[in-house]
């Protein structure tokens, strides 16, 4: 299937492991250049020697989401670079849930600075922008939008949030030809779990396995970075051209809710 990404460029924040450096890897194999993002310098330069060592065209900038004046560099950089942005895809994101009592105002209002307005601010800034391509916004968030558990706040609250911001935009932007959609996680291999299973002392094939059986996945299995890449650069391509809106699970069928 050709995905008609070559030429295009896509920007994705949290590019610099996990999830993001996947679909970024996945778009570069399609011929795409991709702007990534993250905060620490170290990781960012791993990742974009790694999509250089793939022959990919890639800008790795240190920025962080929460602060607006990042987001904002992270856009105008790529114009500068590439004069176009087909696509961009907020992904940057991290753990955050606890009992009520555990989260002060500034653990909220971080999460929602971090889920919600990172992602406001970075399609707003790039609009004029997909507006000239016709491109597609897409969100990564959780399955706890649609299906909170207990003690799953802030996360679930940003990511709920998330997916209504997702379903207004489609609404807005569709008539300008802009789609956006949205991909909710269940449990998928990336980077956040490689640092948990080191602290928890564990081989990660063993983590895994265990997250997988804790959790009940149907499929019996954690997802794998390769698989989120492949559903969101389909969503971001041309082969999604009347997709828009949409809120997909990627969760081995482990969401109690379609
Ligand atoms: N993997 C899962 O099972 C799972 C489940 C549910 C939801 N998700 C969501 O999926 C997305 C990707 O997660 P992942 O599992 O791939 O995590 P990951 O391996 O920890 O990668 C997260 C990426 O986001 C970047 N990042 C975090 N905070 C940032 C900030 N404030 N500004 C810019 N970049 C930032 C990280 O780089 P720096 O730390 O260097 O900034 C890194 O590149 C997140 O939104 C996460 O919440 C994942």
């Amino acid at each position: 299937m050709d995905l008609e990404m070559a030429g295009k460029v896509v920007l994705i924040t949290g590019g610099s492991d996990g999830l993001g450096l996947a679909l970024a890897r996945r778009l570069v194999q399609e011929d795409a250049a991709v702007a990534i993002c993250g905060r620490d310098d170290a990781r960012l330069t791993e990742a974009r020697q790694g999509l250089e060592a793939l022959g990919a065209d890639v800008l790795a900038l240190t920025a962080d989401v929460e602060r607006a004046e990042d987001v904002a560099r992270f856009v105008s950089g790529a114009v500068t670079r590439w004069s176009r942005i087909d696509g961009v895809v907020h992904n940057a994101g991290r753990s955050a849930a606890g009992p009520l009592e555990a989260n002060d105002d500034a653990a909220w209002e971080g999460d929602l600075q971090l889920k919600v307005m990172g992602a406001v601010r970075l399609v707003r800034t790039a609009l004029p922008y997909l507006r000239e391509s016709h491109g597609a916004a897409l969100f990564t968030l959780a399955m706890a939008a649609k299906a909170p558990g207990a003690a799953s706040a802030p996360s679930s609250v940003s990511r709920a949030a998330g997916m209504a911001l997702m379903k207004s935009l489609s609404k807005e932007l569709g008539p300008e030809g802009i789609r956006v959609n949205a991909i909710l996680i269940g449990l998928v291999e990336s980077g956040q779990w490689v640092r948990g299973a080191a602290a928890a002392g564990m081989e990660l094939p063993a983590f895994y396995e265990r997250m997988a059986a804790n959790a009940g996945i149907p499929l019996g299995r954690v997802g794998r970075g390769e698989e989120f890449a492949d559903l969101a650069s389909y969503l971001l391509s041309a082969r999604a051209s009347y997709v828009t809106g949409a809120a997909i699970n990627l969760d081995g069928g482990l969401s109690p809710v379609v």
